[in-house]
C-alpha cells in the first residue's frame, strides 16, 4: 500500500509534493522518491528509507520544475531498494509513473515487453506501466494510457508524466484510491485527501474506471474507454488542523485524547442522518467483515445486534471470507466495516458478496472511499482523520455506529441513544489514567509475551488490546477468551507473563474472577481492567485500572482506553516510531 501525489501549475512542484508525502507517509514508508520535467527534462530521485532520506538527498538542488509526481512506497513485488523505488521510467526517461497497488498479470506483460526488446531496471510489477505507456505513445499522453489500462489486470491508481507534454498529469484509479485537488491555476492528485489538503479542499474521488486529465487550467474526467464522466467537486470539511498533532506527541496519543469528540461526532451524525433505509429484521443473517481492528469492532457488534435485533449474526475475516464456501444469499446483509473503506480484504469480500445477491452496508470513516461508494447503504463514523497506523478513535467510533445500528428500530432505542451520548463524558474520565498507564509501562515495558483475556463483550476488547501492543510495541500478545485458559493456554503462565484482564461487573464477572484465581495460582501477574470502587478485584489483582463504571452493554467505550494507552507508552518509552510501525501500513489496499 502506497501513497501518490502529483501538482501541475504555477508554484514549484517539488515542495509540494514533498509536503503531500509527508501526509502519506503512514500509507507505507520503504522508500520515496520524485519525478519532475524541467526544461525539457524528466528529473528522478529516489531514495530507500522514509521521505526525510529523500528530502535530504534534494537539500539544495535547484529544481523550479512546475509539474511532478512523487510516491511512498510500502513493499509489495520487490524488495525495499533504489531500483525498485518509485518513480518508474521507460528505458529513455521520457516518462515517469508512480503506483499504487498491484498489476496482477504484470509477469505476462514483462515477458511480452521483453520479447520486444524492452529492458528491465527493476524487479516491480509498476515498471512494466511505464514501457506500456512509451510503447504507445503517439503524440497524446491520455491515448496511450487508455490503450495501456485495457492491458492491465489487478488494483492500481497511478499517474503518469512526460517531457514530451510538460504541462498535464494522467492519472487512473482501479481499485486502490485516487482522489483530485482542484485548485486556482494548479491541480493535485493524491491517494488520500490529507495530503493536499493544505492546497486545496475542493476534491473530485474517482471512481473505479476512471481517468483525470490533469493541466494547470483544468481537469478532464474519463472512464477507460474514453468517453467524458460529469464528477461532482466535493468540499471536504476537515481542516488541516484535525490532520496535525495538536500538541501531541504522537497522532496515536492525540488520537486516543480525540475518542470523546469522536464518539459525539458519531451519534450525533448518525442520529442526524435520519433513519435508516431498511431494519436488520428485514435479514435472516447479517453477515460483519472486517481485518483487524475492525473485526474486534464488529465482534463487539455481534453481541449487540443480537440482544437488540435477535437476528443471528456472524462476524467473519475478510480475508478468509472469499476463499471459503460462505451460503451467501440475498436474505443476507453483509457489513463491510472499515476506517478507511479502502481495505482491498474487506473491499473484494463485500464484492463477493453482493455478486451474490446479499445487500452490502458500508460502515466507514472516510466518505467517498471505495466501500463506501460500492456498498448498497452507508454508515458513518465521524472520526476524522486518523494518521496514527493503530486505530483508536475509529474503533470507538465503530462501536458507536454499531450499538447505534444494533438499537434502531427497537423498543430500547431511546433509552440506548440517551446512554451512548453519555460516553464522552465516560471517556474523559477515562482518559485521566494516561499518568497511571505510564507508569504501567515503565514497570513491563522490558516483558516479552503479554496474554490479554476477557468474557463476552470483553473478548473482543482482549484481542483488540492486544493487537495494539504488538502492532506497536513489537511485543508478543495474544487475546483470549478468559473461559478458554483451562484448555491449554494456561500452560503459557508462569512469573514472567503479564496477564491483562478486563473484568467490568457484568454477567460474566464472578466467572472472569474465577479465571483470575487460576491465573495467580500459576504465579502469573494480574494486571486488572474493571470499575472504580471494584475493592475484590483490586484485592486479587497485582495491578488494578480503575476505569467508570458503565452499564453493562457500554462496558467496552471504557474498557478499551487504558489498553490502548497501556501499548501507546510501551511502544513510546520504548523509543519505536509510534505512528509508523514497522512493517506495517494505515490502509492495507494489497490481498
Ligand atoms: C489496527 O490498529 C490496524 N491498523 C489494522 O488492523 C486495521 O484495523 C486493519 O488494517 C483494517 O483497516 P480498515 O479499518 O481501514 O479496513
Amino acid at each position: 500500500m502506497c501513497g501518490i501525489v502529483g501538482y501541475v501549475g504555477r508554484e514549484e512542484a517539488l515542495p509540494l509534493i514533498l509536503g503531500g508525502l509527508e501526509r502519506l507517509e503512514y500509507r507505507g514508508y520503504d522508500s520515496a522518491g520524485v519525478a519532475l520535467i524541467e526544461k525539457g527534462k524528466l528529473i528522478v530521485d529516489k531514495k530507500v528509507g522514509k521521505i526525510r532520506e529523500l528530502v535530504k538527498s534534494l537539500w539544495g538542488k535547484p529544481y523550479k520544475a512546475k509539474i511532478g509526481i512523487g510516491h511512498t512506497r510500502w513493499a509489495t513485488h520487490g524488495a525495499p531498494s533504489e531500483e525498485n523505488a518509485h518513480p518508474h521510467t521507460d528505458e529513455k526517461g521520457e516518462f515517469a509513473v508512480v503506483h499504487n497497488g498491484i498489476i496482477e498479470n504484470y509477469l505476462t506483460l514483462r515477458e511480452e515487453l521483453k520479447k520486444e526488446g524492452v529492458s528491465f531496471r527493476s524487479n516491480t510489477d509498476t515498471e512494466v506501466i511505464a514501457h506500456l505507456i512509451a510503447k504507445n505513445y503517439n503524440g497524446d499522453l491520455l491515448e496511450a494510457v487508455l490503450k495501456t489500462v485495457r492491458k492491465l489486470e489487478g488494483a492500481f491508481a497511478f499517474a503518469v508524466i512526460t517531457v514530451h507534454e510538460p504541462e498535464r498529469i494522467v492519472g487512473v484509479k482501479q481499485g486502490s484510491p485516487l482522489v483530485v485537488g482542484i485548485g486556482k491555476g494548479e491541480n493535485f492528485l493524491a491517494s488520500d485527501i490529507p495530503a493536499i489538503l493544505p492546497y486545496t479542499r475542493n476534491v473530485i474521488t474517482l471512481s473505479d474506471g476512471e481517468i483525470a486529465d490533469i493541466t494547470p487550467e483544468g481537469v478532464n474526467i474519463y472512464d477507460f474507454e474514453g468517453n467524458p464522466v460529469a464528477k461532482e467537486i466535493m468540499i471536504v470539511p476537515w481542516d488541516i488542523i484535525s490532520a496535525e498533532k495538536g500538541g501531541f506527541k504522537h497522532f496515536m496519543l492525540k488520537e486516543i485524547y480525540e475518542q470523546p469528540k469522536a464518539v459525539g461526532d458519531t451519534i450525533r451524525g448518525l442520529v442526524s442522518e435520519g433513519d435508516l433505509p431498511f431494519s436488520l429484521k428485514d435479514f435472516r443473517r447479517i453477515l460483519m467483515i472486517a481485518c483487524g481492528t475492525s473485526y474486534h469492532a464488529g465482534l463487539v457488534g455481534k453481541f449487540w445486534i443480537e440482544k437488540y435485533a435477535g437476528v443471528p449474526t456472524e462476524v467473519v475475516y475478510a480475508s478468509e471470507f472469499r476463499y471459503a464456501d460462505f451460503p451467501v444469499s440475498d436474505e443476507d446483509l453483509v457489513v463491510g466495516i472499515s476506517q478507511s473503506g479502502e481495505t482491498i480484504d474487506t473491499k473484494f469480500a463485500l464484492n463477493f458478496a453482493k455478486e451474490r445477491g446479499a445487500k452490502t452496508l458500508a460502515l466507514v470513516n472516510v466518505v467517498g472511499s471505495s466501500i463506501d461508494r460500492e456498498s448498497d447503504y452507508s454508515l458513518y463514523t465521524h472520526a476524522g482523520p486518523e494518521i496514527g497506523v493503530a486505530a483508536t478513535k475509529t474503533f470507538t467510533a465503530q462501536l458507536t455506529a454499531l450499538l447505534f445500528l444494533a438499537v434502531k428500530g427497537s423498543e430500547r432505542e431511546e433509552e440506548a441513544l440517551r446512554s451512548i451520548m453519555k460516553i464522552p463524558s465516560k471517556l474523559e474520565k477515562t482518559l485521566e489514567l494516561s499518568e497511571d498507564l505510564e507508569n504501567l509501562a515503565l514497570k513491563y515495558m522490558k516483558k516479552k509475551d503479554f496474554l490479554y483475556l476477557g468474557r463476552y463483550l470483553s473478548y473482543p476488547i482482549a484481542l483488540e488490546g492486544a493487537l495494539k501492543l504488538k502492532e506497536i510495541s513489537y511485543i508478543h500478545a495474544e487475546g483470549y477468551p478468559a473461559g478458554e485458559m483451562k484448555h491449554g493456554p494456561i500452560a503459557l503462565i508462569d512469573e514472567n507473563m503479564p496477564v491483562v484482564v478486563i473484568a467490568p461487573k457484568d454477567r460474566v464477572y464472578e466467572k472472569t474472577l474465577s479465571n483470575i484465581e487460576e491465573v495467580k495460582t500459576r504465579k502469573g501477574i494480574v494486571l486488572t481492567v474493571g470499575y472504580t470502587g471494584d475493592e475484590r478485584l483490586k484485592k486479587i489483582s497485582d495491578e488494578f485500572i480503575a476505569v467508570p463504571e458503565v452499564e453493562e452493554d457500554l462496558s467496552p467505550f471504557v474498557t478499551v482506553v487504558p489498553l490502548q494507552l497501556l501499548a501507546y507508552h510501551i511502544a513510546s518509552k520504548l523509543g519505536l516510531d509510534v505512528d509508523q510501525p514497522r512493517n506495517l501500513a494505515k490502509t492495507v489496499t494489497v490481498e
